[in-house]
């Protein structure tokens, strides 16, 4: 069992498959993409199959969710997803994706025994995506949610995050637009977690913000706090229902004594939080041979050193050396 000092139980595990992106996101990385890692630093497939193993056969591990950068860009991916869902007891599987490719790849995940994807899009408008992902992909991206969805890897979610000045008008128009579609749409404050360190607390869009923003359009009523669990995620009903709504406010109604994470970057380090400052390395162990115990070890050892939470309302916050892409969102 992964278990940290303030009790709480991490059964969740996230892995990051690359680093790299074919969007540039202006709330997480600049034009010019950044110093990736290079190949032979990377997990091999086999590698991330074995550790997720050790997660699932020693750990406690039930639900595996596959990130980056984005994560359709390993090759490899369909063949990790399948050689997951053979594991003994088989852990629920999903994908946090930009959608580009998805059209292509969605069956095929589903196929190999991914149970869901989340799918990034921050507007329905294609001028707006293209300058906030400075990338002409638009339709890509429509066109790989309605994959995921007539393919099944359903609930589709969908992550939104408002920025100033570009999209924080869109919020009703975004629900109305998913309701229609019957995805499930959050919205996610945005968090220092980029690689300009261009974060400011005074310029982001607030979870009451895109509530009141919400409610000049929808009724919106509160999911009772036992359905959430250990979800980012605070819940509406829409309308009376059944559709939903959510909010993902890591910043001012954070979550964190609640967490059920542990992640695993691209170069195979454990995390214990994404704003965490100290990474473990899992990579080194592999290589240099150590048994299934040891690993298990090693990460149960991290993991106790978990934090209580983010740190961010410390006035003394630092953002963590890697960003959200090479982190794993
Ligand atoms: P499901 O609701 O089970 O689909 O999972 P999820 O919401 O965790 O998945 P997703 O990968 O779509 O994450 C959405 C956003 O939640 C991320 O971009 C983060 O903003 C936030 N998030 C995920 N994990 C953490 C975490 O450990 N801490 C914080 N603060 N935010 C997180
Ligand atoms: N703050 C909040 N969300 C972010 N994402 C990427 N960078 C940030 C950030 N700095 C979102 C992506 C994706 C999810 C995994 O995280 O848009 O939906
Ligand atoms: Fe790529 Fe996600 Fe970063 Fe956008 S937020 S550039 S989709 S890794």
């Amino acid at each position: 069992m992964l278990i940290d000092t303030y009790g709480r139980v991490a059964t969740d595990l996230r892995v990051s498959l690359t680093d790299r992106c074919n969007l540039r996101c202006t709330y997480c990385m600049p034009e010019e993409g950044l110093q990736w890692l290079a190949k032979p630093d990377l997990l091999t497939d086999e590698e991330i199959v074995r550790l997720v193993r050790v997660g699932v056969t020693s750990l406690g591990i039930t639900e595996v969710r596959f990130t980056g950068g984005e994560p359709l860009l390993r090759p490899g991916l369909v063949s990790v997803v399948e050689r997951c869902a053979a594991l003994e007891p088989r852990p629920r599987m999903s994908l946090t994706t930009n959608g580009i490719g998805l059209k292509r790849t969605a069956a095929a995940l589903k196929a190999a025994g991914l149970d869901r994807v989340n799918v990034s899009l921050d507007t329905l408008r294609p001028d707006v995506f293209k300058t906030l992902t400075r990338r002409d992909r638009h339709k890509d991206v429509l066109d790989g949610l309605r994959a995921a969805r007539d393919a099944g890897l359903t609930p589709v979610k969908v992550n939104s995050v408002l920025m100033p000045g570009l999209n924080d008008d869109e919020a009703p128009e975004l629900l109305a637009w998913a309701v229609d579609h019957g995805y499930e749409l959050r919205f996610i404050e945005q968090m220092p977690l980029d690689a300009q360190h261009g974060w400011k607390r005074d310029g982001m869009i607030t979870a009451g913000d895109i509530l009141a923003s919400l409610r000049t359009r929808f009724a919106l009523t509160a999911e009772d706090e036992d359905e959430r669990g250990s979800a980012p995620a605070e819940r509406w009903t829409v309308d009376g229902g059944p559709h939903r709504v959510g909010v993902i406010a890591s910043v001012t109604r954070p979550f964190c004594q609640a967490c059920d994470r542990t992640r695993l970057t691209a170069d195979g380090q454990v995390r214990t939080c994404l704003f965490a400052q100290e990474e473990t390395d899992l990579r080194g162990a592999l290589r240099s041979g150590a048994p299934d115990e040891e690993i298990a070890r090693i990460w149960k050892l991290a993991m106790w050193g978990k934090k209580a939470g983010s740190g961010l309302d410390d006035p003394a916050f630092l953002q963590p050396d890697r960003p959200m892409s090479a982190i794993g969102g």
